[in-house]
């Protein structure tokens, strides 16, 4: 299968003159760090306060799921997200899904780069025979929460057909978060009522994905749900995305998670084995933390190029920002897609504020022929389009990329190339891989612990207090 890799040949003698053997050995031993992370998690020995907490759990887990998997079928973890997976894509026309943060992000990102954009809009036979896809308990926005539960019930009337089927896959590791817990009761009430309370569909068409222990777990197993599904302790929420969190609903999707869990597991051993220059998390962490501390570029523009992969950016962004953005420090990240973007953002990234690196996330080959630019009758040449006919909006992409980065190249501004041959689920396997290992690597070797998130606690507390006055 096709391999991604990190390239920068725009900045590469700059970088080679900062990559002393000082900096080649701290980066190596942040990488060793973070693999022997792994043993010391397994080891259930007492974690060292320092070291608290230690989510190293998501970097061995698709080898060892896909282990498992090949040794017990159907009996294995991931064979039961395939068995219920194919349950609520047979059954139901229609999941929401409910989740925040690192509950949800990683789903939108791979439902947004390999599913159609009007999804949704499909027929079922169209859509591959699965079901639309709705997501909720992402916020706290009453008309966004009422406008769904209305259009389920115009769209909803009789629970015996296909088409009017409807089902909840409800996502929280700790069980207790607010907007995703008070969204549950919500539409878990109007499931009840649709298929009658304490209905055997009722429970059938809600599949729980948390924490052994919590208040969803302590809910999902009064109700008696015959699927809900673990996170596994010592995998954080954001770096969850390859367990049943994004697994479970991507496999009623029909997406083939078994290629993406073989994607990022490749990427896991290349990572762990590839020297400094074959190392595409390595080589990341690299470039991005040299031209942080010699150039001062402290924005990290995840510059995606078509319209599939903000949602992996936007994924990024929580990764990055969560796991570094503490002890006052921390890169910025920030997701633009192109060309959109150029329109807004393209003004500063050339003549604004030399703080930015721009990593270009660029797919070498499109799934499918692009429309070309129709040649018209020279009385309708007006938009002078006609010396362009012979064009098709790929070879349009592929002068925009040149183009900017060239117009870049030209002005000093640093970019580099995260190159993914064909997007499919085995490539987002590998990306999703690189980007959580590359966000570890850096938080060793510049000493901040990349797994808590403590600083999102602070508004909880506040809310939580707020509500309980009133
Ligand atoms: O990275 C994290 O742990 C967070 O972003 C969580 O994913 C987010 O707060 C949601 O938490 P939970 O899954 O416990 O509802």
């Amino acid at each position: 299968m096709p391999a991604i890799s990190y390239q920068y040949p725009a900045c590469q003698s700059l970088v080679k003159s900062l990559l002393s053997v000082d900096i080649q050995q701290k980066l190596l031993m942040a990488r060793d760090e973070t693999y022997k992370d792994v043993a010391l998690l397994d080891s259930k020995a007492e974690i060292p306060a320092k070291k608290q907490p230690l989510d190293s759990g998501f970097i061995m887990l698709p080898e060892r799921l896909l282990e498992e998997y090949a040794a017990k079928k159907e009996h294995s973890l991931l064979g039961g997200i395939l068995t219920t997976a194919s349950i609520l894509r047979e059954e139901l026309d229609r999941i929401v899904v409910l989740g925040i943060g690192g509950s949800y992000m990683g789903l939108r990102a791979i439902v947004e780069a390999l599913l159609s954009p009007y999804h949704n809009e499909l027929s079922r036979a169209e859509r591959g025979h699965v079901p639309r896809l709705y997501y909720e308990g992402n916020n706290v926005d009453g008309d966004a929460v009422q406008s769904l539960l209305s259009m389920l019930g115009s769209q909803c009337k009789n629970k015996y057909e296909l088409l009017d089927k409807w089902g909840i896959v409800v996502i929280s590791k700790s069980g207790g978060t607010l907007e995703t817990a008070a969204a549950f009761r919500i539409f878990l009430n109007a499931l009840e009522s649709y298929y009658g309370t304490d209905s055997a569909d009722s429970r059938r068409y809600v599949v729980p994905v948390t924490g052994d222990v919590g208040k969803l777990r302590n809910l999902s197993n009064a109700k008696g749900y015959p699927a809900t599904f673990p996170i596994p302790d010592g995998v954080g929420g954001r770096f969850s995305v390859l367990t049943a969190v994004g697994l479970l609903p991507a496999a009623v999707l029909g997406i083939d998670i078994v290629k993406m869990l073989e994607g990022a597991a490749e990427m896991t051993k290349r990572c762990q084995t590839g020297s400094i220059g074959e190392n595409p998390a390595l080589d990341y962490t690299a470039v991005s933390h040299l031209l942080e501390m010699h150039m001062g570029l402290r924005t990290r523009i995840f510059s995606t190029w078509g319209k599939k992969l903000e949602a992996v950016g936007l994924w990024y962004d929580q990764l990055l920002a969560e796991s570094l953005g503490k002890e006052e420090r921390g890169a910025f990240p920030l997701t633009i897609v192109n060309t959109r973007d150029l329109h807004s953002r393209g003004q500063q990234h050339q003549e604004g504020v030399r703080d930015k690196l721009i990593t270009n996330v660029v797919v070498q080959n499109s799934r499918g022929p692009a429309p070309a630019i129709p040649k018209f009758g020279d009385d309708f040449n007006q938009d002078d389009l006609n010396r362009l006919s012979h064009k098709n909006l790929n070879d349009v992409m592929t002068a925009a990329i040149q183009g900017t980065n060239q117009a870049y190249a030209e002005v000093n501004r640093p970019t580099t190339d995260i190159i993914i041959p064909e997007l499919d689920a085995h490539a987002l396997g590998q990306l999703f891989q690189m980007l959580m290992l590359a966000t570890v690597f850096e938080g060793r070797l510049i000493g901040i612990n990349p797994y808590g998130q403590p600083g999102v606690e602070a508004y909880k507390k506040n809310m939580n207090a707020i509500l309980a006055k009133g």
